[in-house]
């Protein structure tokens, strides 16, 4: 008697795909694209940046990503498992990125939990007269010296604990009901409020300035190599491609479904997402720069503290503060809330697949876990130095060598290239070629062996922001070493229940699966 497999019935599917992509552009819009991305194409040239940022979005971002469609699709598992079916010995590659997500998981829902605490903060302007000394001082008490600080910030652990309680609730249920549901409902919100933001931001005074200095373009930029690195930096995080996310929400659509077309809605709605923020942010810091007299450079800072320390400043200076500053910190917090799910749904479903568990047992299992370590190290007063180190480590490199290393696998090394060509083409409407496989397999790694081999050598040399060498080592080196043993560990446990591994039924898509390694289960096995 045949043992009954998982098959393509067993898996949860989107119920339409309009839902997934609702899943799939919540993801993407992201923390990366309100506060990230403004300062990062100001930082590299401004309007020039734009031109590095397409060149990176249709050579790497939009071919990685119909690559990450098309493996959660073909191979129907969470990473590991997706990995796995493509040969045994990749499964390991597939928890890397497993721990990559759950790392950044757990600092990720702390900048969202600062964004609720502001939201609220936002109806009265609590941070007075000096945003910057109140951010660093009575909001996050930041405690520069301690490695690992005892002392809680209670604000803080209460707005987490709220945002974990809210993705936990939404995940342990089906993905319809749950992710579906939840971006469904936050999306709309969420361009609407964006919209209402970026419009009240271009009729401020001295918008036009702020515009100016975004749009300039400083042709010059373009021989710096950093600039392209930036850009292919910005791509893959806003797009949430190389992380697994995409192959796991693609592993939930329908076997019919046009790959092509549902990643260029997805890409295309993400980058306007992305320039409609950098005319909002950079509309808003021209006018700051003229109610306080000086150049838009001089008030445009990098990172938490646009968000954190320049926008309060600003909400206090204007006319009906408080509404703008709900607009945008609610912002930030929904589209925060949309991505730290899909980032969460790679571990949990990983850990479903392998250890043969029902959603809910996944999701609150894995979900309490990752509260606890988030809450542990970030409501504390050494919390905002921990989240600096792991963020530079985990995802400028973390996110960089998983992607790298996937490519080189499916591609090189057990040589997918034309099965995954054939997949994405038997399903799509525009259809990929020598041109897709050159760009994913040749060019994409390339362009990430520089960038990834460049972070490793300067945080090596020179460290990072003069972080003690204790800290670096326990918050940047040490959680990629961890994500590695464990990596390797769990790769070498069986998967639970009877055959997990068996039930990729690819005559439904058409393409019979080729070369298959020896030692794979048979992809067309059928209960
Ligand atoms: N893509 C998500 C972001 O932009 C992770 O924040």
């Amino acid at each position: 008697m045949t043992a009954k497999t998982e098959t393509r019935s067993d898996r949860d599917t989107f119920n339409t795909r309009f839902v997934f992509l609702m899943a799939a552009i919540g993801s993407a819009v992201g923390l990366g694209n309100i506060w990230r991305f403004p300062y990062v194409a100001y930082e590299n040239g401004g309007g020039a940046f734009l031109v590095p940022y397409l060149v990176a979005l249709l050579t790497a971002g939009i071919p990685i990503l119909w690559f990450d469609l098309s493996v959660g699709h073909r191979y129907r598992g969470s990473v590991p498992l997706a990995f796995r079916r493509i040969t045994p010995s990749a499964e390991a590659l597939g928890w890397f990125k497993v721990g990559v997500n759950f790392f950044i998981a757990i600092y990720y829902a702390a900048i969202i939990a600062w964004a609720l605490l502001y939201t609220i903060k936002s109806f009265n302007q609590a941070w007075g007269d000096d945003p910057a000394a109140y951010f660093m001082g009575d909001f996050l008490n930041v405690d520069a010296e301690k490695v690992i600080s005892a002392s809680v910030v209670w604000p803080i652990l209460i707005a987490m604990i709220f945002v974990w309680a809210l993705c936990i609730l939404f995940l342990a249920t089906d993905i319809n009901k749950g992710i579906g549901k939840l971006t469904t409902f936050f999306l709309p919100i969420l361009t609407v409020m964006f919209l209402v933001l970026v419009v009240r931001a271009l009729f401020l005074d001295g918008a036009i300035d702020g515009l100016d200095a975004f749009f300039r373009p400083n042709w010059s930029v373009l021989s710096d190599p950093s600039v392209w690195i930036a850009a292919y930096g910005q791509i893959f995080f806003s797009l949430s491609v190389g992380f697994g996310i995409m192959i796991t929400y693609s592993s939930y659509l329908k076997p019919r479904t046009n790959l092509t077309n549902t990643g260029l809605v997805t890409a295309f709605a993400n980058s306007s997402f992305e320039v409609l923020a950098g005319i909002g942010v950079f509309a808003t810091l021209g006018y700051m720069a003229a109610q306080s007299g000086v150049a838009v450079d001089e008030v445009a800072t990098g990172g938490i503290g646009l968000a954190f320390i320049a926008f309060p400043t600003i909400i206090s200076m204007m006319p009906l503060g408080a509404l703008f500053g709900v607009l945008f910190f609610g912002s930030l917090f929904l589209a925060g809330v949309t991505s730290l799910v899909s980032i969460m749904e790679v571990v949990i479903s990983a850990v479903a697949d392998k250890f043969a568990l029902d959603r809910r047992k996944a999701a609150v299992s894995t979900g309490l876990i990752m509260a606890f370590f988030s809450c542990l190290l970030f409501s504390t007063t050494s919390g905002l130095v921990t989240l600096d180190i792991m963020d530079k480590f985990v995802n400028n490199m973390g996110i960089v060598l998983g992607a790298v290393a996937s490519l080189v696998v499916v591609g090189w090394v057990t040589g997918r290239r034309r099965e995954l060509e054939q997949h994405i083409n038997a399903v799509s409407s525009v259809r990929v070629g020598t041109l897709w496989q050159f760009l994913t397999f040749v060019t994409t790694p390339l362009v990430l062996v520089y960038f990834v081999a460049r972070e490793i050598f300067s945080v090596a040399t020179e460290g990072y922001e003069g972080y003690a060498g204790l800290q670096l080592t326990l918050f940047g080196w040490g959680v990629l070493v961890t994500i590695v043993l464990f990596a390797v560990a769990l790769s070498a446990m069986n998967y639970r229940g009877s055959n997990r591994l068996d039930g990729l039924d690819a005559s439904d898509y058409g393409v019979p699966v080729k070369g298959r390694t020896k030692g794979t289960p048979n992809p067309l096995a059928v209960s």
